[in-house]
């Protein structure tokens, strides 16, 4: 099939790679012909594992990359739009972009070619409707298109293999025919054929017979993806809140998870205790949804508590950082992980970033370092007091505590006698809980986590510990 995706973002990019990967024609659109012109160059403009080498078996072949939407759109039978929505200043997603998409769209329509327009970007429910008034209002002959939805589930870090190995493709169309055409695109998914062929992106089994397809109406689509995103985010809010609770009783959070995770209605996945989330999507879709709820006339409050929640996580962290260094002013701290967390170079909505910040506020210095976002973070982080170092144990060297904030897999597997050779104080703040508390502390570790109680050597002086009851981050 002829298919065009309008921006090139994450979404966008990943999508438009992949669709080539399954045999289609694929013209990746964007308005920023620089950007264009470097992936034209072979440039890879984000950190995901396996896009390069797509990106590289289909360049000059199925994928091409053009900034003519006009051009693209009338050469193509379907038409995904990947362009950003971000969130106004109230929450509400800016649409602008998706209405420029439609109006320009509608200029390459013409009655005996039929198209599908297909919203890919995480949208309102209902903004099918918007976008097909829009193109009509712009001369689209009404009987030349359809507009459907067809949201997508990928993960940073693991957006190709997300995307390859669903847990289910949502199609929502509110016609047979368009159904059809979007099944079409994803057959070899859904009859199973793409995880036969020898050269195909290794991912984990799938089912037999291929992709589970949920057909569904055009707004129903809609609705599924912000209310997944804010189901997960949910989750995650719900066991930071029970972390809580955790720490303040004496219980291990890692247990209370387990024991609640195991439940098969419950899920372990999004379960695990943190900084709180971050990211493009789920501060940004939270906020979305909620306007959007509002805008039905329904108050949903639950999305505020959630929201809040994940501020408070926050904050949450810095305490236990005060609660174990004392004072903040001319400490200087190694921080693991700056991106909103691991495995990506996005620091967009970064927590790490964001607790950075604060500690710089309170006079601290800092030494950082992240396998993948630095140079991203340089730009963000101007301030004179926050260095970058090409190692963890650079960045521990002389520091007066060590703090963990995203979950990269060797930040798991650090070399722990060097680092105590390297920090000035053993004291590790871990925000993503990747070590055994007590392991730690018979290593000679002041371990501080999340949802479990702080671990301090036997031999050592219980200090803040004592001070709080034994309890930490109160
Ligand atoms: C999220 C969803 O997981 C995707 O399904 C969705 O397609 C995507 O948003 C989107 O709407 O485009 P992503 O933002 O890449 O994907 O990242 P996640 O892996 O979901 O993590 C989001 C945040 O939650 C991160 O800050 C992460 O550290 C945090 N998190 C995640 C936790 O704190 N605990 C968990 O158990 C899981």
């Amino acid at each position: 099939m002829r298919i065009a995706v309008i921006g090139s973002g994450y979404v966008g990019l990943v999508a438009g790679t992949c669709f080539a990967e399954l045999g289609h024609n694929v013209v990746l659109v964007d308005n920023d012909e620089e950007k264009i012109a470097s992936l034209e160059r072979g440039i890879v403009p984000i950190h995901e594992k396996f896009l390069p080498e797509l990106l590289n078996r289909h360049h000059n072949g199925r994928l091409s990359y053009t900034s003519d939407l006009e051009k693209a759109a009338r050469e193509s039978e379907v038409i995904f739009v990947a362009v950003g929505t971000p969130a106004s200043e109230c929450g509400d997603p800016d649409l602008s972009y998706v209405e420029s998409v439609a109006r320009e769209v509608a200029k390459a329509l013409e009655d005996h070619h039929f198209k599908v327009i297909v919203e890919k970007s995480t949208v309102p429910v209902c903004t099918s409707d918007w976008v097909r008034k829009s193109m009509l209002l712009n001369g689209a002959p009404a009987e030349s298109f359809a507009v459907a939805s067809n949201p997508e589930f990928l993960r940073e870090g693991s957006a190709v293999t997300d995307f390859l190995y669903p847990d289910r493709i949502v199609i929502g169309a509110d016609d047979e025919r368009t159904a059809q055409i979007l099944r079409n695109i994803y057959l070899p998914l859904i009859d199973g054929s793409y995880y036969r062929r020898p050269d195909a992106i290794p991912g984990p089994d799938m089912p037999p017979g291929g992709a589970p397809v949920i057909l569904t109406s055009t707004k129903s689509a809609e609705l599924i993806k912000h209310a997944s995103n804010a189901f997960l985010a949910m989750k995650i809010s719900f066991i930071n809140a029970v972390a809580t609770i955790c720490e303040t009783v004496g219980a291990d959070v890692t247990q209370v998870r387990q024991g609640i995770g195991s439940d098969s209605r419950i899920g372990n996945r999004f379960l695990n205790p943190g900084i709180g989330y971050g990211g493009s999507c789920f501060p940004k879709d939270l906020l979305a949804f909620r306007a959007v709820a509002r805008e039905c006339g329904y108050d949903f409050r639950l999305l505020d508590e959630v929201i809040r929640i994940n501020d408070e996580q926050r904050q949450r962290f810095l305490r236990k950082v005060r609660n174990v260094l004392w004072t903040l002013k001319r400490k200087r701290l190694a921080v693991l992980g700056l991106a909103f967390k691991g495995g990506t170079d996005d620091i967009r909505e970064s927590p790490a970033i964001k607790i950075i910040q604060d500690l710089l506020r309170e006079g601290c210095e800092i030494v950082a370092y992240d396998p993948a976002a630095m140079e991203r973070a340089k730009a963000e982080l101007r301030a004179e007091k926050v260095s970058y170092a090409q190692s963890p144990y650079e960045a521990a060297k002389g520091a007066d505590a060590l703090l963990i904030m995203t979950e990269w897999d060797q930040f798991a597997s650090l070399d722990l006698e060097r680092l105590q050779g390297d920090l000035k104080y053993p004291i590790i703040l871990d925000g993503r809980n990747l070590y055994d508390p007590e392991a730690m502390a018979a290593k000679g570790f002041i371990y501080v986590s999340v949802g479990r109680a702080e671990a301090r050597p036997k031999t050592h002086y219980a200090g803040a510990a004592t001070a709080n009851g034994g309890r930490s981050g109160r």
